[in-house]
C-alpha cells in the first residue's frame, strides 16, 4: 500500500477548521490555503538531499550545508490547486510552475482535461502535485498518469482533505507517490463531495457560485 503522511501540526489542524467553516469567505480562504501550503511544505520537503558548500562567514571560513540534486516542479490541478502554489513558492522560489486543467465531470465524476503546459525537463524534477480535495481520486490519478506518461519519475502528490475511497483509488493506481494530507475525513457523498469536507474548494478559493 501506498503511504499516506497526515500532518496533525496545531497550526494546520486549527487553519483547516477555519476553511472548512462556512462562514469564511473568499478572502479569508485563500489566504489559509496559502498558509497551510507552506506549512505543509516544511514536511514534504523533509527529505530533500543536502549537500556541504564552502563559504566565509564575516568570521572565518566553514562548511554548511544546501539543498541538492533535482529541482523542483510544482504542478497545481486548476483551478483549485493555484490557491496552494504561491506559499509553496514562498519557500522554493526556484520552482518551475506546470499546470494541468482538469475538471470533474459532474454527472460521469469523470476528470476532463482542458488545459496543460509543463516545464520540458518534468522527467528531471522532484514534482508536488497540488489539490486541495482528493475525493474519488479521478483527478489526480489522470494527472499523475499524465505526468509518468511524459517520463516522471519523482512525484508527491499534496491535498488539504482527502476522503479515504480517493485515497483508496488512488494508491490502488500510484503506489510509489506519497499523499500528504491535513486530514483523512469520513466519506463521500452521493454526489462525490467530502463529508465534512469544505465544499468546492474551486468555488470557495475563487467565490464563484
Ligand atoms: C475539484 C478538486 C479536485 C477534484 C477532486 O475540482 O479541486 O481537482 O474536484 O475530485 P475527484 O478526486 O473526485 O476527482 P473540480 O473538478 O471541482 O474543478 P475546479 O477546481 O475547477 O473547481
Ligand atoms: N471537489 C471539491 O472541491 N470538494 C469536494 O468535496 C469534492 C470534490
Amino acid at each position: 500500500m501506498g503511504k499516506v503522511i497526515s500532518i496533525d501540526h496545531p497550526l494546520i489542524q486549527h487553519k483547516l477548521t477555519l476553511i472548512r467553516d462556512k462562514n469564511t469567505g473568499s478572502k479569508d480562504f485563500r489566504e489559509i490555503v496559502k498558509e497551510m501550503s507552506m506549512l505543509m511544505a516544511y514536511e514534504v520537503t523533509r527529505n530533500m538531499p543536502l549537500q556541504e558548500i564552502e563559504i566565509e562567514t564575516p568570521i572565518c571560513k566553514t562548511k554548511s550545508k544546501v539543498i541538492c540534486g533535482k529541482k523542483v516542479g510544482l504542478i497545481p490541478i486548476l483551478r483549485a490547486g493555484l490557491g496552494m502554489v504561491e506559499g509553496i513558492l514562498q519557500l522554493i522560489p526556484t520552482a518551475r510552475v506546470g499546470h494541468i486543467g482538469l475538471y470533474r465531470d459532474p454527472a460521469t465524476l469523470q476528470p476532463v482535461e482542458y488545459y496543460c503546459k509543463l516545464p520540458n525537463d518534468v522527467s528531471d524534477r522532484s514534482l508536488i502535485v497540488l489539490d486541495p480535495m482528493l475525493a474519488t481520486g479521478g483527478s489526480a490519478i489522470a494527472a499523475i498518469d499524465f505526468l509518468k506518461e511524459r517520463g516522471a519519475k519523482n512525484i508527491q502528490l499534496v491535498c488539504l482533505i482527502a476522503a479515504p475511497e480517493g485515497i483508496e483509488a488512488f494508491h490502488k493506481k500510484h503506489d510509489d507517490v506519497e499523499v500528504y494530507v491535513a486530514s483523512i475525513d469520513e466519506k463521500l457523498d452521493e454526489h462525490a463531495y467530502i463529508v465534512p469536507g469544505l465544499g468546492d474548494a474551486g468555488d470557495r478559493l475563487f467565490g464563484t457560485k
